[in-house]
């Protein structure tokens, strides 16, 4: 399905909020817009009050002028359903759909995102609202895309909950024989001999159970998705033509299986914002872009929201360098993304985000950002034929929001393990070397056209994902593991017999003992086929492949440095001040080079500079350029 539909070229805009504003206002918006280069705004995320401002009586009106006079200004628009927060009057209505902690405490009405997405109330409300907004502007030719609720995430420990819960793990388990065996509730007296026995995680005495701890994640990933599929649902039948997407937040509050849901939309759509406002924000930007990539199986999919000129880190906004708006939306192009989005347009006078950044400040279009915003436009109605290309990218790393979840759980053997930083580590590794990278799901199947596939603590493995290593590595492909790989079973049980269950045979070792130090992380690693490369390395032939086994935490510097050994690819010095990636068209491709550096870099390659039309020489300091290469 063609997406963003009527949208020229790379998508350019962002979160747009005219019910916070005058109608005179509006007019200067879409002015400034169109100086801009806007093309794309997402119009009515936070609007539900003011479309419904009591139940069942509708106020579209207003609704109906925006989108007139975006569509005129030659704006299309992502449509929004407003379901992320509840109007006063629904909460007041249905106090049973507002959400309830871990510890029992019921949150209330005066934020965002206050209802249980098991309510049948919310879910009645969400469906009620989509239909409206759907018979409304069916025909409307402005809505370019559906942008449906906003960063799916919320959970709730309520009975709506609770009932939800069980119905999900009876899907899964079908007997209560199995659901015992998979949790382990032999352990501290957990056995159920009904199913009404089983609750949510709720706050408890000492460590919850893991196995119930895992499956409630999976459950609100499921749950949720469920939440969007009714609206998709009901969107799609009243608008067949207009893609549907929803914008997905990461973070280890969010228990969402992106690569999962990836199929259930039209437009795999990310928000992105770093949190470390020094060279760090740079590699975030291109980890949250690849694994974007990756949910979206390599065709393109694109940047919903970001800041444009703030990092919020360490308890402040930190302004980015002239410049680094800029490059950080072109990494995002670079790696896949249709265009660059923001959040947001203009800057509210109040509210709680009223100093989050914005493409208009309150300073007004007399200001740095905007006219970086209007440079950012005109570039990238210079780039649109970018958009053809693939990403090149030699290393696969895998990715499994499962075993994230796992270990956040109880009971680890050491509280410094964090499944994020061990992805992070293996992707900046990689960075740093110079190498771009894809994320994969070893339960997606197929071949794997990779020169190295990585396994950063890949804690749950299931016989098939082990099936698949195995496959790959029997067939000669380069395997990296880490420690703590390949333990447990898709349930999280340990696997017995020695660490890293799953994969002794294809590493070649077998692990005794975990011993993790103040330092972090060390094992008790026994040979059973491989050989010692160096502490905490070892190499084993497998089949017609090799596989590398890593038992503690390697720096940047050596870690890329395997990495690279492992896949056959040089390092590249100075990656990280010059980060380079290529997409690869039919007949050019196109080499975008951003310089994160303080002095100006040589081109290293020929071909036109987009932007001047002349052949490209260098790239400035603090800036960036992109290279069509023929052939
Ligand atoms: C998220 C939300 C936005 C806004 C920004 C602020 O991405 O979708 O509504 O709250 O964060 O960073």
């Amino acid at each position: 399905m063609e997406w963003p539909r009527g949208v020229e070229g790379l998508c350019y805009g962002g979160d747009y909020n005219p019910e916070q504003w005058p109608e005179d206002v509006w007019r200067e918006d879409v002015a400034l817009m169109r100086r801009a280069g806007v093309n794309l705004v997402s119009v009515g995320v936070f609007a539900w009050s003011r479309l419904e401002p009591e139940q069942g009586r509708y106020t579209f009106d207003w609704l109906d002028r925006v989108l007139d006079l975006l569509d005129a200004g030659g704006v299309k628009v992502a449509l929004a359903t407003p379901t992320a927060s509840p109007p006063p009057w629904f909460s007041l209505a249905h106090p049973d759909a507002l959400p309830v902690r871990a510890d029992g405490t019921r949150l209330l009405h005066g934020s965002r995102d206050t209802y249980c997405a098991s309510a049948p109330a919310y879910r009645e409300a969400c469906r009620r609202i989509a239909r409206e907004l759907a018979r409304r502007y069916a025909d409307h030719p402005g809505v370019a895309l559906w942008h449906v609720h906003n960063e799916y995430g919320t959970t709730c420990h309520c009975d709506h909950a609770a009932g939800a819960f069980r119905a999900w793990l009876q899907g899964r388990y079908r007997t209560l024989d199995a659901l015992n065996d998979a949790w382990t509730t032999a352990f501290w007296s957990q056995h159920y001999a009904d199913w009404s026995y089983v609750f949510p995680p709720r706050a408890t005495q000492y460590l919850h159970n893991p196995g119930q701890v895992l499956d409630f994640k999976r459950f609100w990933s499921d749950e949720l998705l469920a939440a969007y599929t009714e609206q998709r649902d009901i969107l799609r039948a009243a608008t067949p033509d207009v893609p549907i997407t929803t914008n997905f937040v990461f973070g280890g509050w969010v228990p969402v299986d992106h690569a999962r849901w990836s199929r259930e939309v039209d437009v795999v759509a990310i928000d992105h914002y770093p949190s470390d406002a020094g060279p760090g924000a740079e590699e975030e930007t291109a980890f949250g872009a690849d694994l974007a990539r990756s949910w979206a199986g390599g065709r393109p999919w694109l940047l919903m929201e970001s800041a444009p000129n703030l990092i919020y880190a360490g308890g402040r906004m930190h302004a980015k360098e002239p410049g680094r708006m800029a490059r950080h939306s072109l990494s995002h192009v670079a790696r896949g993304s249709r265009g660059a989005m923001f959040f947001q347009w203009r800057a509210p006078r109040g509210g709680a985000e009223r100093f989050h950044s914005a493409l208009v400040p309150h300073a007004g279009p007399d200001s740095r950002v905007y006219r970086e915003a209007v440079e950012l436009g005109a570039a990238l109605g210079g780039l649109r034929e970018v958009d053809a290309g693939a990403v090149e990218a030699s290393v696969a790393v895998a990715w499994h929001a499962p075993s994230w979840w796992a270990l956040s759980g109880p009971g680890l053997p050491w509280d410094g393990i964090d499944y994020l930083a061990e992805v992070r580590a293996a992707h900046r590794a990689l960075w740093r070397a110079g190498i771009t990278a894809d994320f994969v799901s070893l339960a997606q199947g197929g071949p794997l056209p990779y020169q190295l596939l990585v396994l950063p603590a890949h804690y749950l493995m299931s016989d098939a994902e082990a099936a698949a290593v195995r496959t790959y590595v029997d067939g000669g492909g380069r395997l990296v593991a880490t420690y703590l790989s390949g333990v447990a079973d898709e349930y999280g049980r340990v696997r017995l017999g020695g660490y890293p269950g799953a994969l002794r045979d294809v590493l070649g070792v077998r692990v005794e003992e975990f011993r993790p130090t103040e330092a972090g992380w060390s094992e008790d690693v026994h040979l059973a086929g491989a050989a010692f490369v160096r502490p905490g390395v070892t190499r084993h032939r497998f089949g017609a492949g090799t596989a590398w086994y890593v038992s503690t935490r390697l720096d940047d510097a050596a870690y890329g440095e395997l990495l690279a050994e492992a896949a056959g690819i040089p390092v590249r010095e100075g990656a990280a001040e010059l980060e380079l990636v290529r997409r690869t068209g039919r007949h050019a491709s196109w080499l975008f080079a951003f310089n994160h550096g303080s002095t100006a870099r040589a081109v290293e390659t020929e071909g036109t500079d987009l932007m001047t039309g002349k052949p490209a020489a260098e790239v400035p300091a603090g800036g960036w350029v992109v290279v069509r290469e023929t052939y």
